[in-house]
């Protein structure tokens, strides 16, 4: 989609942008109910989630989304809710209930530090911190860079995966809580790394790369979820977009505001007609293959945060495109009522096997918790100046 093309596409009005917070605040009402107590499942089957225990890498979206319906609405029985759940995390973090994994930070930063920051709630900011100790604890001195998943004894998971920039921000918040730099320099030196070899020439951008765990050199980037190794994932490149502007958030390090306008342009120059991304950017228009609509969020929420820091003439493109591609999403993907689905938004697609990724098929053409909450932070973004949870 050339930048001639896509500014011949609406924008969401402030009005659109409005009403669609409204539907998504009735939707996460109308599941109350059901999930206070519990978690949800990590994608919808038939647009439904189903009840499931806090011990995935998605639970603190739930909780988030819970988070921005209080703060949006100023309804306490969000922020009960959500309250009750801080409990859950800290004796998830206390327990090491599936904490093997860089996933922390989609956890902590939505759940407890969102708490902490919205409600000073004390409980919140003890879990944080804990969960911050464990993620910086899976940094590897020698690669210097934080490893993605399972145990850091295994030679054949010395790798990091792009997803995890987006779990930078508990590190860099640790910092500014505690006063200690030693997080905030464990975030920056994983970033550093990650940026030196997951960003290729024409800014499409790795999955996940492989490390030499004797020598610490890096060896080759592979896919988990991606259509293959060298092809473009969808929500990678998002995760991309986003982590570059929450790290330039707390750092204003200028080479992450080049690296992010590079990745991000190679974000909106790969979308189709309907703005809506296919889950990898192998596939172009015309395709048969699903949409992945939460990449498309991940995106939105990334521009709209970097816009913040660019000088306006700089950030006009960016917002237009931003307010483009939200259209898209409240037109073709929100749900519009409780009959429908009980997330967000549709169309999302958690993995799809292929020949050449190691991943299995599930939550394909679904809701999942990342997409529901980035939509609905995108939709807050849109509607007022808003403090981050990151
Ligand atoms: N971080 C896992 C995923 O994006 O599916």
């Amino acid at each position: 989609m050339t930048h001639e093309k896509l500014m011949k596409k609406p924008e969401l009005t402030q009005e659109e942008a409005n009403a669609a917070l409204r539907l998504a605040i009735r939707q996460t009402e109308s599941c109350l109910g059901e999930f206070s107590q519990q978690f949800k499942s990590i994608f919808s089957e038939g647009g439904f989630y189903s009840p499931a225990p806090n011990e995935q890498w998605t639970n603190g979206f739930w909780t988030g989304e819970l988070w921005l319906a209080y703060e949006n609405s100023g309804d306490d029985r969000f922020r009960e809710a959500a309250a009750k759940q801080i409990d859950s995390f800290l004796t998830r973090i206390e327990t090491g209930n599936r904490t093997d994994t860089h996933d922390l930070g989609f956890l902590y930063s939505l759940s407890c530090v969102a708490g902490y920051k919205l409600t000073g709630n004390q409980t919140a900011r003890k879990a944080a911190l804990l969960a911050a100790d464990r993620l910086k604890s899976r940094f590897h001195q020698k690669g210097r860079f934080i490893q993605a998943w399972g145990s850091l004894e295994n030679r054949n998971n010395y790798r990091l995966i792009i997803d995890c920039l987006l779990n930078l921000p508990l590190l860099y918040w640790a910092t500014e809580e505690t006063g200690l730099p030693e997080y905030a320099d464990v975030a920056r030196a994983h970033l550093e790394t990650a940026l030196s070899v997951i960003i290729r020439p024409d800014y499409s951008t790795y999955h996940t790369y492989y490390f030499d765990p004797d020598t610490g050199i890096p060896l080759r980037g592979v896919t988990h979820q991606g259509y293959s190794a060298d092809s473009a994932w969808a929500r990678g490149q998002s995760w991309g977009v986003y982590g570059l502007a929450l790290s330039y958030r707390y750092t204003k390090d200028p080479k992450y505001l080049e690296d992010f306008k590079h990745v991000t342009d190679y974000f909106i120059s790969h979308l189709p007609e309907n703005l809506i991304p296919y889950w990898d950017f192998i596939f172009e228009e015309g395709s048969e293959e699903p949409w992945d609509s939460s990449a498309s969020a991940i995106a939105i929420c990334g521009i709209l945060e970097m816009c913040k820091y660019l000088p306006e003439a700089e950030a006009a493109p960016y917002l237009a495109a931003a307010k483009r591609m939200m259209k898209a999403l409240v037109d073709l993907c929100a749900v519009t009522s409780p009959e429908i689905s009980n997330g967000q938004l549709l169309h999302g697609v958690y993995g799809k096997k292929t020949p050449y990724n190691d991943c299995i098929d599930h939550g394909i053409d679904e809701c999942n918790l990342w997409g529901d909450y980035y939509y609905v932070e995108a939709l807050t973004r849109m509607t007022k100046d808003w403090n981050p949870y990151w």
